[in-house]
């Protein structure tokens, strides 16, 4: 296996890496550090260099020998991809088609991308599997929905064999300590949270609490980051054992409230957070849990981080001794 990993300097990229450098496989991370951080390759191949470089990804694919890729490069924030959609249509959708392009052209047909929860939109019911409408409430969604439906023409027209992996709330941090969840805005719910904590933010806003939901604030499934990682190696295993293209959740089948992350979070730091009832945030579904039957079944993926608390714990552990994040932005 020589695997390109791109947008390998970034959150569930470097996780990714490390993991599969650990476990001794051949890993090129090709990354424009436009969001990523240098310090989180944890692997010796780094390739700076962005998914629109043709030419790049290229020298990259034929100097490496790569004959799998692992795709992380892209925008991911909802809020951010109403207010610039043109961004992340050009980033997540002509950007990937580029390195299809490239692929395709170096006769690099194994694909393992990062899609996510926001496909299904409002789902039409919990737990969500992976047949359910997909209605994405928000750009980010869409483009990623964009690229699973092309990634589905070009697997029957020119022999592309992908596996798309939908991430519910990615979070937490490598039990080493030495990544972790650094994005710059940082705008999800645990990272501020535990900045609050950190005494790096006044307080923290509860965007809503009127949803139909048990306290009416909005209901997410957490995913450790590690677990998310560890799927990616099951699927990039399943591709190399010639398998077909497929689509999997991930997520750990429980729902927690913003509030009780909020409460679990205070009880892992034991510090006080000051709390604010904020408006909706747009494009908010109230309630994503997903079903990961699906790939427990066909993959043996078995998440290890199944308790909450110890999510929050390895994230407090990143966040206290990083507290600027790796201080390159
Ligand atoms: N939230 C707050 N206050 C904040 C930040 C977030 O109340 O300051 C709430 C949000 O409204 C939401 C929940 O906390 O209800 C989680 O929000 P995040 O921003 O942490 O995560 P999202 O659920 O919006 O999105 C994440 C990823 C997406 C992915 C989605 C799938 O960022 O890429 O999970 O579930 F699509």
């Amino acid at each position: 296996m020589n695997i390109l990993v791109t947008g390998g300097a970034g959150y569930i990229g470097s996780h990714t890496v490390k993991m599969l450098n650990k476990m001794g496989k051949n890993v090129v991370v090709y990354d424009n550090l436009v969001k990523g951080h240098r310090a989180a390759v944890k692997c010796p191949n780094f390739v700076e260099g962005d998914i629109f470089d043709s030419e790049k990804l290229e020298w990259t694919i034929k100097n490496y020998n790569i004959d799998s890729v692992v795709h992380f490069a892209a925008y991911s924030l909802v809020g951010e991809s109403m207010e610039k959609p043109q961004m992340y249509y050009y980033n997540n959708v002509q950007g990937t088609l580029n390195l299809l392009d490239v692929m395709l052209k170096n006769n690099v047909k194994k694909l393992v991308f990062s899609s996510t929860a926001a496909v299904y939109g409002e789902p039409e019911r919990v737990p969500i599997t992976e047949d359910i409408s997909k209605n994405p409430t928000n750009v980010y969604g869409k483009t990623k929905l964009i690229m699973e439906n092309a990634m589905e023409d070009y697997s029957r027209s020119y022999g592309l064999k992908y596996i798309a992996l939908r991430y519910f709330n990615a979070c937490g941090a490598d039990v080493e300590g030495d990544i972790g969840e650094d994005h710059s805005p940082e705008t999800h719910l645990i990272p501020l949270v535990l900045q609050t904590c950190l005494g790096k933010r006044e307080s923290i806003k509860i965007f809503g609490d009127d949803y139909n939901t048990k306290d009416g604030t909005c209901v997410r499934d957490y995913i450790h980051v590690n677990d998310l990682a560890e799927a990616h190696i099951l699927a990039l295993e399943a591709l190399y054992e010639g398998r077909d293209s497929n689509v999997y959740n991930l997520g750990n089948g429980n729902g927690f409230t913003v509030k009780e992350i909020i409460e679990a979070a205070e009880e892992v730091t034991g510090i006080n957070i000051k709390k604010e009832i904020a408006p909706r945030r747009a494009g908010d579904p109230a309630v994503l849990i997903a079903s990961s039957d699906k790939i427990k079944r066909e993959l043996n993926w078995n998440p290890k981080f199944t308790d909450i608390k110890k999510i929050i714990e390895t994230a407090w552990r990143w966040h206290k001794n990083h507290p600027n994040g790796y201080g390159d932005k």
